[in-house]
């Protein structure tokens, strides 16, 4: 029985995640758009992975760039994610941010930022599988990360181990 758009995304939203914005500065202007879908993917050499959707209309910008910065966003920056999780306009207008060490925007208020180049993209459906190498990260901020959980926003509350 094929499975329906609207079932995926409802149970696979069950599966929480830290939210990010992920930016590059291609030519003279900067890019980004809000993604949840970042992966530490290898330790040697140093990979994450992330996915743009095909329709993604900053994505062709910041590929041809080809470095990027992953904004992993606080629970404070709620805004933020949905300036970019926008479409269109100049999401970066009164956003504060900074060229980070490989030129790519660096957003003021975020937990940890990590700087890569785009190493290799793979076609996935409606979506591809970009893997990039590691080249600089840092935390920025000792605050609790924001997190998105059956499409709400929330924050992180540390489980209490068992008989305590
Ligand atoms: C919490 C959250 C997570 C998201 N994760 C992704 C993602 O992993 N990949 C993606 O392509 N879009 C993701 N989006 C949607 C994009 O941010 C949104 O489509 C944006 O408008 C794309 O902008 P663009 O057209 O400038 O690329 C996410 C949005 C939100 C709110």
């Amino acid at each position: 029985m094929p499975i329906e758009s609207e079932v995926l995304r409802s149970v696979l939203g069950n599966f929480c995640t830290g939210v990010t914005v992920i930016t590059a500065f291609d030519g003279d202007q900067p890019y980004g758009f809000a993604c949840q879908s970042v992966t530490s993917l290898s330790l040697e050499p140093p990979f994450v992975s992330f996915c743009p959707a095909k329709t993604s209309s900053s994505w062709p910008k910041m590929r041809q760039a080809g470095k990027i910065c992953i904004n992993v966003l606080s629970e404070d920056q709620l805004d933020v994610c949905q300036r970019f999780a926008s479409r269109g306009g100049n999401k970066f207008e009164g956003a504060q941010w900074e060229h980070g060490a490989n030129g790519a925007p660096s957003l003021a208020g975020s937990l940890a930022r990590i700087e890569a180049d785009v190493e290799v993209e793979h076609e996935a459906g409606d979506h591809t599988i970009v893997i990039a190498r590691v080249t600089h990260l840092e935390v920025h901020r000792e605050v609790p990360p924001l997190l998105f959980f059956r499409g709400k926003f929330g924050s992180f509350v540390p489980a209490q181990p068992a008989g305590v």
